[in-house]
């Protein structure tokens, strides 16, 4: 299974992601792929913002080496589920994808622990209070993931 998470800025929400889902699957002994990227080139080469390092590193998870890069459409050829953090990342992942096939592979990643709700995990760039509230959602989202992957792949 490879999976991609995308936010805007792939500095704060995905990297999160990345390594909380990281986290979970190490624990397990999944050997699942997992990145991230943004849908925006602003931060490229940067390291996660500080304070998404800081929350990660509380729960135990270090974040602090990854680099932020931007989502291109080889993305949506090489993973198997792109997971957005917000409506406006599926609608800029969905503009890059080229068959129905690459459509297929997106989704809202609160989907997953709340089903057809269309929830968002809202950027927390501009509220220092946020972080919290986006690591409990993204780990809920994360753990709820394994189950219905694992779930779908034995349906399938
Ligand atoms: P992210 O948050 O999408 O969760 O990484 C943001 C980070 C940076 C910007 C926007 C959102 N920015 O505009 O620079």
């Amino acid at each position: 299974m490879k999976i991609l998470m995308v936010c805007l800025g792939n500095i704060c929400r995905s990297p999160l992601a990345q390594g909380i889902l990281e986290h979970k699957l190490k624990e397990r002994n999944l050997d699942w792929k997992v990145d991230s990227a943004g849908t925006g080139g602003w931060h490229s080469g940067e390291k996660p913002d500080k304070r998404s390092i800081s929350i990660a590193k509380k729960y135990g998870i270090d974040i602090s080496k990854q680099q932020a890069r931007k989502l291109n459409g080889y993305d949506l050829e090489n993973f198997d589920i792109l997971y957005a953090m917000d409506a406006s990342n599926l609608q800029d992942i969905k503009k890059l994808a080229q068959s129905k096939e690459e459509l297929a592979k997106i989704r809202m990643i609160l989907n997953e622990s709340y089903p057809n709700e269309n929830k968002i995990v809202p950027d927390p760039y501009y509220n220092d209070s946020g972080f919290e509230e986006v690591y409990q959602m993204l780990d809920k989202a994360c753990e709820q993931i394994i189950i219905n992957l694992t779930k779908e792949h034995e349906a399938n």
